[in-house]
């Protein structure tokens, strides 16, 4: 784990939603920032106990986290979609105008929060400039729940399809929309009739119209920055590492986000099983058996047979994990993690010896 911290300058925390994705970017921020680095750790949806201790509760600014003394900085910041989207334009629209008249559209103001692959090309687009910034050594990506993978890493380009420049030439009345393939058309189109629902009867047409004649000059940017962003999520310098929990309908979630990042030619260097209850180190069979007959003879066969019932459920569980190779556990922890003390006490699991 050292030397996935040490060797690249961006780590993307993947899997499925409620297993600790968000604690353990944290977590790993801090164990990166013992070693010396400067770390910045994007969260998504942090709880709010942790988001206060890293204190981006009441910011959307990356701040540098309180109180904290390391060899290292880490700072902290999220991902708020909205305002990511409405600085992004404010970039590269050509005019000041553009940008008036987009943020003032209903569907602008659907788009930027709900539409989907909205969060993720925010997130996407916010990881490519802070890790191209020159301001920190690594940065660290939580991402948005999904249940795969694909969800994430396709997200951005079916952003592209309702972007994309040959369907809005479509509605702009324009005739080079015909060569495009009819999926990511149809594609296109179900997103931006689903975000178009709220509209009813001519205003439809007038802020459809508006919205496309206004995200036409931008269209090119965002497929850009789509592209720079998956470079850089393929490129040698990030690592993935995906983040699963101890019951097997998580593992199974687990097992399918591992082979759709691995088809996808993405490097995933570490799979950590989070909250593997408990930590029991492999007895042998004559221990085992030793330990039945001391149950057994001081306490009747009540405590035997809980004992054999708990190291059969746990041997079962420690099982389900064989499909991982490179992988590492962490337990339980006594209290939630709350405070900068209980991720030091985290990142010290997680990186021993940072
Ligand atoms: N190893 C652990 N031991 C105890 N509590 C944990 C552990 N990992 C995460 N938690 C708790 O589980 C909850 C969900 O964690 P979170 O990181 O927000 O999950 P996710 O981002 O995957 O949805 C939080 O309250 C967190 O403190
Ligand atoms: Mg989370």
């Amino acid at each position: 784990m050292r030397a996935l911290l040490e060797n690249h300058r961006v780590i993307v925390c993947t899997g499925s939603g409620g297993v600790g994705k968000t604690t353990t970017a944290a977590a790993l921020g801090v164990a990166a920032a013992r070693m010396g680095k400067r770390v910045l750790v994007l969260t998504i949806d942090p709880a709010r106990r942790l988001a206060t201790t890293l204190g981006i509760a009441n910011s959307s600014d990356d701040v540098r986290v309180p109180k904290q003394s390391y060899a290292g900085e880490l700072y902290a910041g999220t991902i708020d979609s909205a305002r990511i989207f409405a600085e992004y334009i404010q970039r590269h629209a050509k005019s000041q105008e553009t940008v008036d008249r987009l943020f003032a559209n209903a569907l602008y103001q659907q788009m930027a929060t709900t539409l989907s692959g909205s969060q993720e090309f925010t997130s996407l687009s916010k990881l490519y400039d802070a890790a191209t910034s020159g301001d920190y050594d690594l940065v660290i990506l939580d991402t948005p729940p999904a249940a795969h993978a694909a969800d994430f890493l396709h997200a951005p380009a079916k952003l592209n399809a309702v972007f994309d420049s040959a369907i809005v030439s479509m509605f702009m009345g324009r005739s080079s929309g015909f060569g495009l393939a009819a999926s990511a058309w149809k594609q296109g189109m179900k997103l931006v009739l689903g975000a178009l629902n709220f509209l009813t009867g001519s205003s439809f047409v007038a802020t459809f119209n508006d919205f496309f004649s206004a995200i036409d000059a931008i269209a090119p940017d965002i497929r850009e920055t789509n592209l720079a962003a998956h470079e850089l999520l393929l490129a040698r310098s990030t690592a993935f590492v995906l983040i699963t929990s101890f019951d097997a309908a998580k593992i199974q979630e687990g097992e399918a986000f591992h082979d759709e990042l691995a088809a996808a030619g993405y490097q995933l260097k570490k799979v950590i099983v989070n909250r593997a209850w408990p930590q029991w180190t492999p007895f042998t069979e004559a221990e085992q058996n030793a330990a039945q007959r001391a149950l057994k003879s001081a306490s009747g066969p009540e405590l035997a047979t809980l004992h054999a019932r708990l190291s059969s459920y746990y041997s079962a569980r420690a099982g389900l994990h064989t499909r991982f190779d490179d992988l590492m556990t962490v337990p339980e922890m006594d209290d939630d993690i709350v405070g900068l003390p209980a991720l030091e006490q985290l990142a010290s699991r997680l990186v021993p010896d940072a």
